[in-house]
């Protein structure tokens, strides 16, 4: 996971990191025990239940499991991806950044990049400063028009493009930006020599990533000029594909339950004006996969608010596959025809907004089917049924699909058992589809999903080693039963730290279990974490036993007569095996 930085390199950060010196900057922390606690920064709670170890630099919260080393600390607190957060501490440390990675790109492009965001800050502060000019005054009056007060002016940095052809870029002159610089990011246009503003006459709405950097503009236009929505073109620091609009607000909008995407700067503005949290759109494209994957930082779950038209049903659609592709959860809300979030506030109120319940994409889906069909004739409500069985072969959870199967009877007029009989002809084909997209998935994903819990003994263990007071040999990998606890094992044996450790688990729950054991508290002597550790060593052996003796069973079914009596003098062998050591177990705790 640590990609491009060199191991050693991580070591050092991670041994120079104090955890709970980083976590104090963030919250008041009060030790207890071995470790440190306070109220958790990522759920809401009046009791502390977050607990940091500052002897394995990790922390876990008891109440809404969040847990990790310290980059995954950085990466949840201040919303970065793993190569971001280690540059951070980087940065809280001291520690050089390694000269391989500080230069990743020719100084002379760095520097330009650095210059093109200064040329657009200036720029965004320009625009903004003539709103409030004479010469901004229509366009003022136009965002008072749409129900824009100045605090949302302000808070989104809107400003108004001149109506002069160079207005912005003799103010950028004067500033000492050069004209090459002002035509690549994009401000103005070149031709025959002659060059002028790019954005004139508009609204205009800069467009910030996540550090706050202006990375370019969309401008609307006044009246029915065309195009309506002008945006910066793609440049060395803009790329419509990454970007999202209110991109520069997520970071402090903390606990968001969902996100809500909409087409619009608009329907952003309108509906964070009015207190809704977590809005952002996407830049005039069609939803990008890269996207996705960075609002998956922000909450989890999407909710899609898109224009009621027939075009943005369609884009609904795309952006759910979008969605699903990246195992994002996805709701749809729905708005009247011709309608989009911003019109429908401004009629209906914003309390018409927040009632509105968000439907799944299947619902979604079923809807769209029954749009082009007529149900009132046989043909069409045939067809409805052969398409939405279809589509609901892929429903997970049967209590939903009980749902869906009860308005598709209704509408379809078929009985429910057909339907499902149906949705199998159906699925048939879905879970081909599905198992080999499941394949895709297990082969880039490594991690052990299956019996990721473990057992109450291995966890034990799994804590119990992270204690440090086990010798050396005591245990080996093999002695736990599930895959993911030997492959923590094995690691923590191999003498990697349990931060280190869990830097590198990509299973979310995962993660958080382990970031559990590591930091559950252990007796404070030796001789009492040994008898446990005994203890805990027995039980999986016993419950290994126990396995070997279900697997028995289970062949001995299809065996013939001779195979059997063969199996059967084996599982007498484990069964008396298995009584011996559960007696001595139960005798050892007796004493
Ligand atoms: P208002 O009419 O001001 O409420 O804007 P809107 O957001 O409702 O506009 P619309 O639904 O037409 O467009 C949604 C988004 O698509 C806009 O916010 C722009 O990002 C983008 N867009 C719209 N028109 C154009 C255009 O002419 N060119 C480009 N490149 N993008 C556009
Ligand atoms: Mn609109």
């Amino acid at each position: 996971m640590a990609g491009r930085f060199p191991a050693s390199w991580v070591d050092e950060l991670y041994a120079r990191a104090d955890i709970v010196q980083l976590v104090s900057t963030y919250l008041p922390l009060k030790k207890k025990g071995h470790n440190y606690w306070g109220l958790c920064p990522f759920h809401n709670e009046k009791t502390p239940s977050f607990s940091v170890n500052p002897d394995l630099n990790v922390f876990y919260c008891f109440g809404c499991q969040a847990g990790g080393n310290i980059a995954q600390f950085v990466m949840d607190m201040e919303r970065l991806n793993y190569p971001e957060a280690l540059a951070f501490l980087a940065k809280q440390t001291n520690l050089p950044i390694p000269a391989s990675l500080e230069t990743p790109e020719d100084p002379a492009v760095q520097s330009q990049k650095e210059r093109l965001y200064q040329a657009n800050e200036a720029a965004a502060r320009y625009y903004h400063d003539i709103l409030w000019k004479p010469q901004g005054a229509k366009i003022l009056s136009y965002l008072r028009s749409r129900d824009l007060d100045d605090a949302a002016i302000r808070k989104f940095g809107l400003g108004a493009g001149s109506q002069e052809w160079e207005g912005l870029s003799t103010h950028l002159e004067s500033l000492g930006f050069s004209r090459e610089e002002m035509r690549l990011a994009g401000l103005i246009a070149v031709k025959d020599n002659h060059h002028y503003d790019m954005f004139r006459d508009r609204v205009m709405f800069p467009i910030l990533n996540v550090y706050g950097k202006v990375l370019g503009f969309g401008g609307r236009a006044m009246g029915d000029a065309q195009p309506k929505y002008l945006n910066t073109a793609d440049t060395p620091i803009f790329n419509k594909r990454y970007g999202v609009y209110a991109a520069n607000l997520l970071r402090n909008q903390r606990n968001l339950q969902r996100i809500i995407l909409v087409e619009g700067y608009m329907d952003v503005i309108s509906l964070m004006a009015r207190g809704v949290q977590g809005v952002v759109a996407t830049l005039g494209t069609a939803l990008t996969q890269e996207q996705a994957r960075f609002l998956k930082r922000f909450a989890p779950e999407i909710w899609l608010a898109y224009d009621g038209d027939d075009a943005g049903q369609l884009a609904i659609e795309r952006a759910i596959d979008v969605f699903n592709q990246e195992m994002i959860p996805v709701k749809v809300l729905q708005f009247p025809e011709g309608m989009d979030p911003d019109d429908m506030i401004r009629k209906q109120g914003i309390d018409a907004f927040t009632k509105l319940k968000p439907i799944s994409p299947y619902l979604f889906g079923m809807r769209r089917v029954e749009k082009r069909l007529d149900l009132s004739e046989q043909e069409g409500r045939t067809e409805y049924a052969k398409t939405c069985s279809a589509l609901l072969s892929s429903v997970g959870d049967p209590v939903e699909l009980d749902l869906f199967l009860k308005e598709l009877a209704v509408k379809s007029g078929f009985d429910k058992d057909v339907l499902l009989a149906q949705m199998n002809v159906a699925g048939s084909r879905v879970q081909k589809v599905r198992r080999q997209q499941d394949e895709k998935m297990s082969k880039r994903k490594p991690a052990h999903v299956s019996q990721a819990e473990g057992t109450a003994a291995e966890q034990a263990l799994i804590s119990l080693l992270a204690s440090g007071y086990l010798p050396e040999n005591f245990l080996k990998a093999d002695d736990f039963l599930s895959p993911a606890f030997c492959d923590i094992a094995q690691k923590m044996l191999e003498g990697q730290s349990p931060s280190a450790i869990m830097a590198n688990l990509e299973n979310d729950s995962l993660r958080s279990l382990a970031g559990k054991l590591f930091i559950r508290e252990n007796s404070d002597d030796r001789e009492t974490a040994l008898a446990a550790a005994e203890e805990c060593l027995s039980t999986l052996r016993q419950q290994r036993i126990g396995r070997e003796l279900d697997l028995l069973r289970k062949s001995m079914e299809k065996q013939d007569a001779e195979e059997k009596q063969e199996s059967l003098r084996e599982y007498m062998r484990l069964s008396s095996q298995l009584s011996k050591m559960s007696r001595s177990s139960a005798d050892r705790k007796e004493v």
